[in-house]
């Protein structure tokens, strides 16, 4: 299967080279090239056939059942598809970013579902006890997450703020040797599914954001209830639910990084979360695209097929333009962060253009179609629904804008 060929190529010599290779001369190479290494390339196709064995035949139907997807996500994580830039020592595929892009957007071509619950493992859950757990807090709250047994999921938003991160009202206070968390956490991906969270409360109110703590939440406990499954236009078999915080307690050393450090732990993980959601809404774009070429050459109308249409054909060309930049744009964010430099302005490029163009692309696609587009027998009109969260999730287009034109005048003013 599938499956068989990208474990042995994630494990292979070839990927450990691979990982080896993007210092600054290699990433002047792929700029040039604009075209990924051989290892990369397998990688995408690899991720590509299993998709298209394992999620292209079960996506319609979990997203009209809200059915989340079990199975697949196990064998995702038996391939080491939810712990892709996790070192080996903790069970994780230890790849870098670039591969992390391409994986989410071959699964997500497959099933957007899909991508939302493994860049949420990869990014937002793995992602900051990556960087800012300890040692012993890495081999509980790591190890476990990264095969597909568990997963996890990151509480930042609140029914009163979204955009706003740093106003957050869910509090914890230390009592003995113990946190205790009161609070409701919205908007949770993979709440129902998930084992443990990344959650974000306030434990000094009069720091404002400084005053922000990250704390690491097993699931379920004591004191944490769920919320409704929200039913939602798009990424319907994905989880996404309110955690409600009444007096629950954690012990202590649970606080993940240093106190007061929370709201730089968000803003550093939504950096790389941003990727993965560029590279989620990548793999919407292409699938509307494909259906939308498919239909064109297919579809008879004024004597041969509509792809010899202007009108058709300039939508096409607009349709990729919007898509290569964007991917563009998305890997190169991802290699800037595999290699070490700054890259908040260009995750957040990323993020703001895939998912614009995911949107866009996925509207001309049912255009495309026409009445066909309309109904649930073709894909289209779930990419459609699909591709609208991507300009809402980790940061409205509104937020990547302001995050760019930030950078921008910091740069201008030095
Ligand atoms: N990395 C590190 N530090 C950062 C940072 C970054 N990317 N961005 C800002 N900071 C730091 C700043 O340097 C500053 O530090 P000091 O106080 O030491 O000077 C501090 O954070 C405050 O910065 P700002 O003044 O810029 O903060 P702000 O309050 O104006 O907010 C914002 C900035 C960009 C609007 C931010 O609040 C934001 O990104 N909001 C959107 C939140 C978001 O994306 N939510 C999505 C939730 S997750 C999700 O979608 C759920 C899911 O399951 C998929």
């Amino acid at each position: 299967m599938a499956g068989g060929t990208l474990h042995a190529l994630i494990r292979s010599t070839a990927c450990r080279a691979l990982r080896c290779s993007f210092g600054p001369r290699r990433l002047h190479t792929m700029y040039r090239m604009a075209e990924l290494p051989e290892t990369h390339q397998m990688l995408r196709q690899t991720c590509r056939d299993f998709a298209e064995k394992e999620l292209v035949p079960i996506a319609a139907q979990a997203d009209r059942e809200h059915r989340f997807p079990t199975e697949q996500v196990k064998k995702m994580g038996l391939l080491g598809l939810l712990a892709m830039d996790v070192p080996e020592m903790y069970g994780g595929a230890e790849l870098d970013y670039l591969a992390y892009s391409i994986a989410v957007e071959e699964i997500s071509r497959g099933c957007a579902s899909t991508g939302v619950i493994m860049s949420v493992n990869n990014s937002l859950y793995l992602g900051p006890i990556l960087t800012f757990a300890s040692k012993d807090q890495k081999q509980k709250w790591l190890s476990p997450f990264c095969t597909g047994d568990r997963i996890g999921c990151f509480a930042l938003s609140e029914p009163g703020n979204g955009s706003d991160a740093g106003a957050a009202a869910t509090v914890a206070h230390l009592k003995g040797d113990q946190w205790v968390l009161n609070g409701t956490k919205s908007w949770i991906t993979n709440a129902w599914e998930a084992s443990a969270a990344v959650v974000f409360a306030t434990t000094d109110k009069s720091l404002k954001h400084k005053g922000i703590s990250a704390f690491l939440v097993p699931m379920p406990t004591p004191g944490l209830s769920l919320g409704k499954k929200e039913d939602k236009l798009g990424i319907r078999a994905s989880s996404t639910a309110n955690l409600i915080f009444e007096d629950c307690c954690i012990p202590k050393e649970n606080l993940l990084g240093q106190l007061g450090q929370g709201f730089k732990i968000a803003m550093q993980t939504l950096d790389s979360g941003r990727i993965g959601i560029a590279s989620q809404a990548l793999g919407i774009a292409q699938a509307a695209m494909d259906c939308a070429i498919d239909y064109s050459e297919k579809r008879l109308a004024f004597g041969s097929s509509i792809s010899k249409l202007q009108a058709i054909q300039f939508k096409l060309a607009d349709m990729a333009l919007a898509l290569e930049s964007a991917r563009l744009l998305t890997w190169r964010a991802a290699m800037l962060k595999d290699n070490k430099k700054p890259y908040t302005k260009e995750a957040a490029m990323a993020k703001l253009a895939a998912s614009e163009a995911a949107t866009a692309i996925s509207h001309q696609a049912l255009q495309i179609l026409g009445g066909m587009g309309y109904v649930s027998d073709m894909p289209a009109e779930r990419y459609y629904r699909d591709a609208r969260i991507t300009e809402i999730y980790e940061g409205t287009s509104e937020i990547q804008r302001l995050v760019i034109a930030g950078q921008l005048l910091k740069d201008y003013r030095g």
